[in-house]
């Protein structure tokens, strides 16, 4: 990697963003967990150069933030803290489009192979993890979003159909607003449409603004379901590409559960697939929020080999 490669390209960051941000692209090929692996594997038999990927991460750091502690929403998920595995397979995985992020693509092509992809992963497990990461509901929580837009069957746009359009431009105001009761939330829809409109479409309006969670249900899915692999405080698993989801942003890791489970984050492992089949939305949000809770412990990394000078 030449030191300011990815300099020439910081220009044109804003632009891309706009782009790129929320085009889907058109299912390709079908992934596979682990068909794309050569690149990863490659990478990691190699030393990295912290200073280099250093570099490189610069433009990483656009999105991801210099922090490596990504976006309050979710959009960006937090590097720091997960595993060296993780972070080269799922690189080398959306390089090879077997994980689809339109987004991201245009930058992750730029990395020039195994040695920068080694390089960019040892200066990221040099970042410290945020001690103080957006965290789940951890119990009720009524809130209007378009979180899953592009996938969801429950998202804020579907209301639009049941509910006309009148009263949705006047709900639309609530959106991301958050309610910790049933009560506070529907005294405020019906100041938004009218007490008349809102009895008429209770059971619509709740079901699609319940994002509320249990912990108890929770952890006992957790324990059930998630623990062989992502361990029993969250903590991935380095030599398996387990990811950490102990301190990862909840709303992040919502998505991608919600993803895995309908397919269409096409490098999920298969397993994993077959493990959640048939969890609710309330046990998924139940189960993310419990296992993101947890706080990593030494001992629980092992490092990528660095390039001694
Ligand atoms: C234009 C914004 C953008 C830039 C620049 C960017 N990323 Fe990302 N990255 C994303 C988004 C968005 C996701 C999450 C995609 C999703 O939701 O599936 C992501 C996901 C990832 C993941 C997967 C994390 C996980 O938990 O599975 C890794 C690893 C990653 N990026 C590393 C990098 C590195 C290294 C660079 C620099 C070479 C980089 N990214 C540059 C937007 C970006
Ligand atoms: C058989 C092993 C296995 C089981 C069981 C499993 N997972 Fe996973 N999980 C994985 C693997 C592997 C990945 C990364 C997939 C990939 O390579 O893209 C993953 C990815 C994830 C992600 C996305 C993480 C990220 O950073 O993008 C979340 C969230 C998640 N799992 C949560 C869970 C929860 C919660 C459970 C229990 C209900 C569970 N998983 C059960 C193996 C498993």
């Amino acid at each position: 990697m030449k030191k300011c490669f990815f300099r020439p390209v910081l220009f044109l960051l804003p632009f891309l963003l706009i782009v790129m941000l929320g085009i889907s692209s058109a299912h390709a090929a079908a992934g596979k967990w682990g068909t794309t692996m050569e690149e990863a594997l490659e990478a990691l038999k190699l030393k990295g150069d912290v200073d280099d990927g250093e570099d490189i991460y610069t433009v990483c750091a656009a999105c991801h933030l210099p922090t490596g502690w990504g976006d309050l929403a979710g959009t960006f998920p937090q590097l720091a803290g997960q595993h060296a595995t993780v972070l080269i397979k799922q690189i080398a995985d959306i390089r090879a489009k077997n994980r689809d992020n339109p987004t991201m693509y245009p930058f992750a092509i730029q990395i020039e192979g195994a040695q920068d992809l080694a390089d960019v992963s040892a200066y990221i497990q040099t970042l410290k993890m945020n001690p103080d990461p957006p965290r789940g509901p951890n119990g009720p929580l009524y809130l209007l979003t378009n979180l899953r837009k592009d996938t969801s069957k429950n998202s804020l746009d579907v209301l639009e159909g049941t509910i006309g359009t009148d009263n949705f431009k006047n709900l639309k105001k609530l959106e991301e607003k958050r309610f910790q009761t049933e009560e506070a939330y529907l005294k405020a829809v019906s100041q938004a449409i009218g007490p008349a409109e809102m009895n008429k479409y209770k059971a619509e309006l709740l079901k699609r603004a319940d994002w509320g969670s249990d912990l108890k249900l929770g952890k006992k899915l957790f324990e059930e379901n998630c623990v062989k692999c992502h361990g029993d405080h969250g903590q991935g698993n380095y030599k398996d590409y387990y990811p950490v989801i102990a301190g990862q942003t909840y709303l992040y890791l919502i998505r991608q559960f919600y993803w895995i489970e309908i397919g269409k984050r096409r490098n999920a492992n298969p397993d994993m697939v077959k493990q959640i089949a048939g969890f609710t939305p309330l046990d998924m949000r139940s189960v993310v929020d419990y296992g993101s809770r947890f706080e990593m412990k030494k001992g629980d990394w092992k490092k990528v080999k660095e390039e001694e000078d």
